[in-house]
């Protein structure tokens, strides 16, 4: 058969991946605890959120957006606030900083991460090491130069890495992941540190993305030393990644809060697959991610329902709240249900959230409905749903 090809050429790097699998370190970055009884009044293993948070919620203030610089300049780890989800942001030029952001998440070495920068300049970016501008193709050039309208916002874009991002932040890959989100407390801290950041969905690795701060505690109290309260996210699902890789083809790498349709707009023509690689070449591209911590079931209500119930009582999460009854009929009557409604942009909106609820109730697992239209962000909630309800 063909040989599958890894984009990078070169394999991923191996150093950071050994000390990730064992259990977290207390890294003497971080913060300690900031009320001495804290640790004490928390319940014994509690599933979720400890009674007392560990990590600081900062306020959407210049007071908040400058303590948040602070802690990003002295190497610590800051829930960010974005338009899509919260991100866990660190330092991009302090590798240690970097190699921490994969300890707070558990996140696997082999999965890059997403570059934030402040402002939609691609020669600022050259400039500041951040894309290898030798590297970049003049189709790719082209391309980046008719995308730059879309940003701010939930695009990221997959470019010739530049010297000064720690090879860890990519993988070891010679490519890095920008994007420059529209959030103002996400570009006011990245200002007010004067160097981007990287930022992963502030979740542990393979779980549901953060879209309220509260969230962010619930995934990684302690492990972090502030989150920066931006109220719920206003878009809901992370950004569409499209990769500009070697000839300049753009390449749809991950649906996501940026309609394929805006984008394919932009550049006057159609996005091209991802090609084959051996190594998941985005691996937010896993079959299993975004998945609660119970079981799933993807339905199809339109199609007579072929899916046998699980042990126990459901959960359901629908977009039309009349498919309830439908799923009633097969799976019994429901523990819990969230309605996202059939608006698409509302529904990404609504949907972490609701799984997480979800996964929080007493059901024992839960069944959720495809989504009513795959345009749109009706993609990228098509595609969450199908990786949250994978075999693992
Ligand atoms: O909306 C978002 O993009 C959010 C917010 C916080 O900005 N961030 C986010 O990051 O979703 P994360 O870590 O959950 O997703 C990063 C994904 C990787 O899993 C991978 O799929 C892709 O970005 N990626 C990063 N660098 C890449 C590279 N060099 N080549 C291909 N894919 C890359
Ligand atoms: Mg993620």
């Amino acid at each position: 058969g063909d040989r599958p090809e890894r984009s990078g050429g070169r394999p991923p790097r191996r150093d950071g991946a050994g000390a990730l699998g064992r259990s977290l370190p207390r890294s003497r970055r971080l913060t300690p605890p900031t009320r001495s009884t804290s640790r004490r009044s928390r319940p014994a293993d509690c599933c979720y959120t400890s009674a007392v948070p560990r990590t600081r919620t900062l306020p959407p203030t210049d007071e908040g957006v400058r303590d948040a610089a602070a802690i990003l300049a002295r190497g610590g780890l800051l829930g960010l606030p974005t338009e899509t989800v919260y991100g866990l942001a660190a330092h991009a030029f302090d590798p240690e900083a970097v190699l921490s952001v994969f300890r707070a998440k558990e996140r696997p070495a082999f999965d890059p991460l997403i570059v934030h920068l402040a402002g939609p300049s691609l020669d600022a970016a050259i400039d500041a090491g951040v894309i290898d501008g030798a590297r970049l193709s003049s189709e790719a050039r082209a391309n980046v130069e008719r995308l730059l309208p879309l940003w701010p916002g939930p695009l990221t874009l997959v470019l010739p890495r530049g010297a000064r991002v720690p090879e860890l932040a990519t993988s070891g890959l010679d490519t890095v992941a920008v994007r420059v989100p529209a959030h103002p407390l996400a570009r006011a801290v990245i200002h007010a540190l004067g160097a981007p950041v990287v930022a992963p969905s502030a979740n542990r690795f393979g779980r549901i993305s953060p879209t309220e701060a509260a969230h962010v505690i619930e995934e990684l109290d302690g492990r972090l030393d502030a989150v920066l309260d931006g109220g719920p996210c206003a878009l809901g699902v992370e950004s569409t990644i499209v990769g500009l890789e070697d000839d300049g083809t753009p390449r749809l790498l991950r649906p996501g809060a940026c309609p394929i349709e805006r984008i394919e707009a932009a550049l006057g023509r159609a996005l091209q697959p991802p090609r084959r690689t051996a190594a998941p070449h985005a691996p937010g591209m896993l079959a299993s991610h975004y998945a609660p911590r119970k079981r799933l079931l993807l339905v199809d209500p339109a199609s007579s329902i072929a899916v046998m119930p699980l042990e126990g009582r459901a959960a359901f999460l629908v977009f039309d709240p009349t498919a309830t009854s439908t799923l009633e009929a097969t799976f019994g009557a429901p523990v819990a249900v969230e309605a996202l409604g059939v608006d698409v942009d509302a529904a990404a909106r609504g949907l972490f959230g609701a799984l997480r609820r979800l996964d929080a109730s007493r059901a024992d697992f839960l069944v959720a409905t495809t989504p009513p239209a795959r345009v749109g962000l009706g993609v990228a909630i098509a595609d969450r749903l199908a990786r949250a309800s994978a075999e693992r």
